[in-house]
C-alpha cells in the first residue's frame, strides 16, 4: 500500500480538514450509539487540530460524550502535573475543554516504577482491545522518524512497552525542559502493533524541518531504522502535510 499524502498551504488549512474528519466520525458513531475510539498524540503537530476541536465543541456543540482516547506516550518518570508531561499537555490543550467523560480518558502513567510497569502496560493494551480497537488513530512524526516514542529499532510487533529515547529526540525536547539533562531517558509507548491496529490513521508533518524525514518515511524502503515507514504497510492511512514538510518528496 502507499501511503496517501494530501499537502496544504499550511498547517492551519490541514489541521481543519483532520479536525474535520474526527468530528464527523465522532458524531457518525453517536448516530448509530456506538462508542469512537481516538487515539491521541502531543507535540506541537496536533495543537491546531485540538483546537479547531474545541472551537466546534464551544461553537457547534461537537460532544465528546461518546469518545475513549488513548494517548500514545508519556515520559518515564513524569509526573501528571508536571508540565512537561503529556498529562498536563492534553489537558491544556483538550480535555479541559470539551465534555469527554474523564473516566474515558487514558494517557500512560508515567509514575509506575519497577515491575508495576510491565503491568502497566499490558494493562493499556487490554484497555484498548476492550474499547474495541482503535477507530482513528492522530501521529505526529519525530526527527528520528519515531511514531509515538517507537524509536529506531522498534519492531513491528511491538506493543506498549519502556522505550530509552533517541539522542536525536531529547534534543529536540531540551528547549521544553530547559536543558537537555532534565529531558527523561526513557519514556512509555505505545507499539507499532498497537498503531497498526488502529483502523485509520492520520500523521501530520508541518514545516521543511520535517521534510526530511518524510521523505524517508514516504519513500524510502521499509525499516525498523524508521518505525514511521512501517505505516507504509497500513491499509487506510493518510499524511496531511503542509508545503514545507512535503517540499522534498
Ligand atoms: C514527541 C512525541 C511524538 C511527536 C514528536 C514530534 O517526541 N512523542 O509523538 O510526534 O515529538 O513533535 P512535534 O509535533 O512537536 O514536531
Amino acid at each position: 500500500e502507499k501511503i496517501h499524502n494530501t499537502i496544504f498551504e499550511n498547517s492551519s488549512d490541514g489541521s481543519a480538514v483532520v479536525a474535520k474528519e474526527i468530528a464527523d466520525l465522532i458524531q457518525q458513531k453517536q448516530a448509530n450509539n456506538e462508542k469512537c475510539v481516538l487515539g491521541l498524540a502531543t507535540g506541537s503537530s496536533p495543537i491546531r487540530v485540538y483546537r479547531e476541536l474545541v472551537r466546534m465543541h464551544n461553537e457547534e456543540g461537537l460532544s465528546f460524550s461518546n469518545v475513549i482516547s488513548f494517548n500514545l506516550d508519556e515520559y518515564l518518570p513524569m509526573e501528571k502535573e508536571n508540565k512537561q508531561s503529556y498529562h498536563f499537555f492534553m489537558h491544556e490543550h483538550l480535555f479541559d475543554h470539551i465534555d469527554i467523560d474523564p473516566k474515558n480518558v487514558h494517557i500512560p502513567n508515567g509514575t509506575v516504577s519497577g515491575e508495576a510497569i510491565i503491568e502497566h502496560c499490558l494493562d493499556y493494551e487490554k484497555k484498548i482491545k476492550a474499547a474495541g480497537g482503535i477507530d482513528f488513530q492522530l501521529l505526529g512524526i519525530g526527527r528520528t522518524g519515531h511514531v509515538g516514542f517507537n524509536e529506531p529499532g522498534s519492531h513491528h510487533n511491538s506493543a506498549t512497552r519502556v522505550i530509552t529515547l533517541d539522542h536525536i529526540t531529547r534534543v529536540d525536547a531540551a528547549p521544553a525542559f530547559l536543558g537537555i539533562n532534565n529531558v527523561p531517558r526513557r519514556a512509555i509507548t505505545m507499539g507499532i502493533a498497537t498503531v497498526m491496529s488502529a483502523r485509520r490513521i492520520v500523521l501530520l508533518g508541518w514545516g521543511s524541518n520535517k521534510a526530511p524525514i518524510i521523505k524517508k518515511t514516504v519513500e524510502g524502503d521499509i525499516s525498523s531504522q524508521v518505525p514511521a515507514t512501517y505505516l507504509q504497510e497500513h491499509r487506510n492511512c493518510t499524511f496531511v502535510l503542509d508545503t514545507g514538510a512535503a517540499s522534498e518528496l
